[in-house]
């Protein structure tokens, strides 16, 4: 693995990998790495001939209130995470290198940026968007690989990456959990004992909506109940929230098509969001549009 700090570095490594024909596959993170990161790593390591992670803590998608100053950080660990799950080069740019002085060009995503973490975290998205849209102008990835437990910035970055042309499939790969249902997160690690059993009960409502829809219930606002009834145990919810994949449009009434159940929570003074997919199987979706 080789571990490089600039642009030109970067690309002067990749230049003769991209010449000889290899595919490039790319995984973004913020660091303080866990098994989610190692799970897209895998993957792209799977099936790309190189796989190039950056850590970079991206200061443009935290807001003035948020967690940037004490975001967890590990590189040691990380560098060994990287190594294990088969990355070929560690990218580890510096903040004045990304955004120099005079920085002023953005990407505005648009309607995909405004609801779910959107209404509570103004700005995030355009901060995402900008980051990663850069990033991939500097790796030029064939591949690039995000966890299905930022669902909103998967579908952000897809329709940008569609919009802007960019030459890059997105892939999604599936949340990773602890064995007891908890989604992986850099941000558990703010978790006391009580809060970590606490933060179980968004895995455990989400998982119990995502049981009752694959025995066949389809009433939205009766899967959104299950979800909630857990959630009593947290601090406060910020949403709960079931949408169409697609578009993040709430669905009302039936789950005809794909959709997906999100929450975001406060548990102390940690803010943690899930969400799990529920795809309605073909024949049902046949069944809706005859
Ligand atoms: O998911 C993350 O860790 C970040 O939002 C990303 C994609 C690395 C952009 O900073």
């Amino acid at each position: 693995m080789r571990v490089v700090r600039t642009i030109a570095d970067l690309r002067a490594l990749l230049r003769p990998l991209r010449e000889a024909g290899k595919r490039i596959g790319f995984v973004p993170t913020m660091g303080f790495l866990h098994e989610g990161h190692g799970a897209l790593i895998r993957q792209s390591a799977a099936r790309c001939d190189a796989t190039v992670v950056s850590i970079f803590v991206n200061p443009t998608q935290f807001g003035p209130s948020e967690d940037l100053a004490s975001y967890p950080k590990d590189l040691e660990r990380d560098q060994n995470l990287c190594l294990e799950a088969g990355t070929t080069v560690l990218f580890l740019p510096e903040a004045a290198e990304i955004y120099p002085t005079g920085f002023q060009t953005h990407v505005e995503p648009g309607r995909l940026a405004e609801p779910l973490c959107g209404r509570f975290r103004p700005g995030h998205f355009r901060g995402v968007a900008t980051v990663v849209a850069k990033l991939f102008n500097m790796v030029e990835p064939d591949l690039a690989f995000f966890g299905q437990k930022d669902f909103q910035q998967t579908v952000v970055i897809r329709r940008m990456a569609r919009d802007l042309n960019l030459p890059v499939d997105v892939v999604v790969v599936p949340t990773v959990r602890e064995a007891d249902g908890l989604a992986l997160s850099s941000r558990n690690t703010y978790l006391d004992e009580d809060a970590r059993r606490r933060a179980l009960r968004l895995s455990e409502g989400l998982l119990s909506a995502k049981a009752a829809f694959e025995a066949g219930e389809r009433d939205g606002a009766k899967l959104v109940e299950i979800a909630r009834k857990p959630l009593s145990g947290v601090d406060s919810i910020q949403y709960l929230e079931l949408v169409d994949t697609q578009n993040l449009e709430p669905i009302q009434g039936r789950v005809d098509r794909s959709a997906a159940l999100c929450v975001a929570a406060y548990v102390g003074s940690t803010r943690l969001i899930d969400n799990v997919l529920l795809s309605p199987p073909a024949s049902d979706l046949a069944a809706s549009a005859s």
